[in-house]
């Protein structure tokens, strides 16, 4: 079976092929991104307008192109699937019709899948692929939860963030310090040259003895800091966004060791855009290394939203039986879709 998967739920259009055979993970073709931030770039940030309009002439050619390198033709493809939410409501519109429209045109079903689905189970198209059970750290622009995932459809929320994303927190630091769109990439990178010790700032919920995050708090510890710092900011930026840098990663492997304690499970799979910081990596491979636990990523081209992740994941739940690809078209998008509303 090959399943052409569409992603648009933000600023990337992603669009890929994976076939299933008899391996037990399905096999990744070819896949294709097109990034958007550029041109969000002089906006600072994502305008769902134009990100709507540029996903819709990409997604074609992205489709062209992923076929001619998987050496397939249109007419090979046996399901099409796309993301269904969360994300921008215009944005993931695009990548329904569009897959809608293949499917009618073709007389092959659809299926539309879970965003945050599709990144936790990117880590099976690794060269180091996880079994299950695990536990689940996924760390968006949009998502911070801890989960348990005993199966494909499995999946038991244990902790989640209760205001700002992780990958919220180093975008609105990042804001904070002039580093521009996107800016967790450019947060981390100044990082590099700076002392994380240099400012205490707070590690929010840190002992709640729950799995949940809170990092608003973290945004307004930075600009106070910042603003204390006044002309002295620019030559202390590398260290305050080090230091920025070490609060969110201490916060993040601290809940995960804890849920991996809690549960007793001895696998860790790392998802979503933050899932990319070296730091997030560096600490908690270490962390893990010294309780044996191991510890699963998704390629480093597969952290950021991708299309192979939705192709992967609609593929994984027709093999696994969870869901059926239907040819009734009417798609409908959900902006808003609570990953725990698709868990068995
Ligand atoms: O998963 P993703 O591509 O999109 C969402 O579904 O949200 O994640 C994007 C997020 C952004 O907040 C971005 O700043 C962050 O991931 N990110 C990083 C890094 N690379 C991407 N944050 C910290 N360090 C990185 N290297
Ligand atoms: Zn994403």
């Amino acid at each position: 079976m090959i399943v052409l998967g569409i992603e648009s739920s933000c600023d990337e259009t992603g669009v890929a092929l994976v076939e299933t055979s008899q391996a037990p993970v399905p096999t990744l073709l070819a896949h294709a991104l097109h990034s958007q931030v550029d041109m969000h770039q002089a906006y600072g940030g994502v305008v769902p307008e134009l990100a709507s309009r540029d996903h819709i002439r990409r997604v074609l050619p992205l489709a062209r192109q992923v076929l001619a390198e998987a050496g397939h033709a249109v007419g090979d493809v046996d399901v099409v699937a796309y993301t269904r939410g969360p994300g921008l409501a215009g944005a993931l519109l695009v990548g329904a019709g569009v897959a809608c429209a293949l499917g009618a045109a073709l007389h092959k079903p659809v299926l539309g899948v879970h965003h945050l689905e599709g990144h936790l189970l990117s880590p099976f198209l690794s060269a180091d692929p996880p079994e299950f059970p695990f536990i689940a750290l996924l760390v968006s622009g949009g998502h911070t939860q801890l989960m348990q995932v005993d199966g494909v459809g499995s999946y038991q929320l244990l902790g989640e963030t209760i205001d700002d994303a992780a990958g919220e927190a180093f975008d609105k630091s990042a804001k904070l310090l002039g580093l521009g769109y996107p800016g967790g990439p450019a947060l981390a990178r100044l990082a590099e040259q700076g002392d994380p010790k240099a400012f205490k700032l707070p590690r929010p919920l840190l002992h709640s003895g729950d799995l949940d995050f809170s990092f608003a708090g973290l945004k307004t510890a930075v600009l106070t800091q910042s603003r204390k710092l006044g002309p002295e900011l620019e030559a202390r930026k590398a260290d305050l966004a080090a230091s920025t840098e070490a609060a969110i990663v201490d916060v993040l492997v601290k809940k995960s060791l804890a849920a991996l304690a809690a549960s007793g499970m001895q696998r860790i799979v790392v998802a979503g855009g933050v899932g990319a910081n070296r730091q997030l990596r560096a600490q908690l491979n270490a962390a893990c290394a010294q309780r044996g636990v191991r510890v699963h990523y998704p390629e480093l081209d597969l952290c950021t939203d991708n299309g192979a992740m939705i192709a992967l994941a609609a593929a994984m739940r027709l093999q696994a039986g969870v869901q059926q690809a239907t040819a009734t078209y009417a798609f409908d998008v959900k902006p808003r879709w609570p990953l725990q509303e698709i868990a068995a």
